[in-house]
Order: C-alpha cells, then structure tokens, then sequence
C-alpha cells in the first residue's frame, strides 16, 4: 500500500477477533524502543520515526495510549498532551495501528480514550494535524468527526483544504479539530 493508501480490505475475522481482545493501558518509558521501531512500518515505509524521540514516553504518557492484544503484541499507540499554552486544547501527536487490525475500530478507540483525558483535564477541543497526501488519515480524522480548519492561506492539496509548508517551511499540513 502506498502512503496515500487507499482503505484496507475490510476487517476479516481474525482482524476483528484481535482487536476484540485488545487492553488499553497507559505507555511507559520501557516501551520506547517497542513503539519507536514500528513507525516507519506502519506508515508504509516512510521514515518518520525520528517524529517520535524518546521525550515523548517521559514526559507525555499521562495523556497517551498503547493497545496491546492477548498475546501481548502492540496493536497500536496514540501520543498526545494537553497543550501547556492552550489548556483548553488537547492535541494528538502521532496516532497509528497495526496494519493487521486496521479497519476494526482500534484507531477510534485509542482517539476515545485520548477525548477522555482531554475531558478529564477541562479541555474543549481537540487538535491534529496530518500530511495532506495522507489519505487515510484524513478520512480517519474526518470519520471520527474532526473539520477541517480553513482560514488565509488554506489551499486545496491531494484534494484536501491544507496549508502548503506548514511545518519546516516545507511540509504542507491539513488541520484537523474537534469538539471533546
Ligand atoms: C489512520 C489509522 C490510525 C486508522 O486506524 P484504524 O484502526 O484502521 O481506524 P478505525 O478502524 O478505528 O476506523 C475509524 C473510522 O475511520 C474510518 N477509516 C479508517 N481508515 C480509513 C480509510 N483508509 N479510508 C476511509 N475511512 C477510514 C473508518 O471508516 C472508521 O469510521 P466508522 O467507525 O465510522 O466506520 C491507521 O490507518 C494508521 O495507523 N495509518 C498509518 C499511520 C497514520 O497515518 N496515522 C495518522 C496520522 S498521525
């Protein structure tokens, strides 16, 4: 699949049956290395693992989460903070699956718990960005009820409203929001 990817086969059995058994827990600095080392895998060969320093399982796992099946296997993680400067906003840093459960509701669970936390802590909103060209993320976000922030700037990119160079000066970003 490429990274603009188009859905997965719908989820199988054994997919749902996987994700039936998932447990939720909260990640810790011991699962670091476990994490960081699937994340140019599970974004179809792009190297974004340097996207996910060590920092964040020490300093953010309060208002993160990891979704592990029976076997003890990571099904998924999702990273994010209550913004320091915006206490009324959460934000999702980095949020994936593994491409073996996908389409089997694990990504709205990690999301579900991470609105929790974002309730729990007085937040209003919910924030997220994401590549333009990255089509599944951006039906993902739209599907979990997130808009798409539009303002001076917004063009239309991978037939997406995005900002161009948003991050680096290079990298053009779709932003995402959404009431908790
Ligand atoms: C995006 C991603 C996290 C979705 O995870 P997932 O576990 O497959 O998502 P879910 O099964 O929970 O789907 C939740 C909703 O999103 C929708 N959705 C998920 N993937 C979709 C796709 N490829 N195309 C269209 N809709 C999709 C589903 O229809 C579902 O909506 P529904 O509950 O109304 O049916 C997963 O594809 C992934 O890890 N991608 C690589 C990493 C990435 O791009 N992360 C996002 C940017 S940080």
């Amino acid at each position: 699949m490429t990274a603009g990817g188009s859905r997965e086969a719908g989820p199988g059995p054994s997919r749902v049956a996987r994700a039936a058994g998932l447990r939720f827990r909260r990640p810790t600095e011991a699962d670091y290395l476990r994490v960081v080392g699937v994340v140019d895998d599970w974004w179809d060969g792009r190297s974004l693992h340097s996207n996910l320093p060590r920092l964040w399982l020490q300093h953010f796992t309060g208002t993160s989460w990891l979704a592990e099946d029976e076997a003890g296997r990571l099904a998924g993680f999702l990273v994010g903070f209550i913004s320091p400067d915006h206490p009324d906003l959460a934000y999702c840093h980095m949020v994936a699956t593994d491409p073996n459960v996908r389409g089997a509701g694990v990504g709205r669970r990690l999301y579900e718990h991470f609105i929790e936390d974002a309730r729990a802590a007085g937040a209003r909103e919910v924030r997220a960005v994401t590549w333009p060209g990255n089509r599944r993320s951006v039906a993902f976000h739209l599907a979990l009820g997130f808009r798409i922030m539009t303002g001076p700037g917004t063009q239309n990119l991978y037939g997406t409203p995005a900002l161009a160079g948003y991050d680096y000066g290079t990298e053009d970003r779709v932003l995402f929001a959404r009431e908790v």
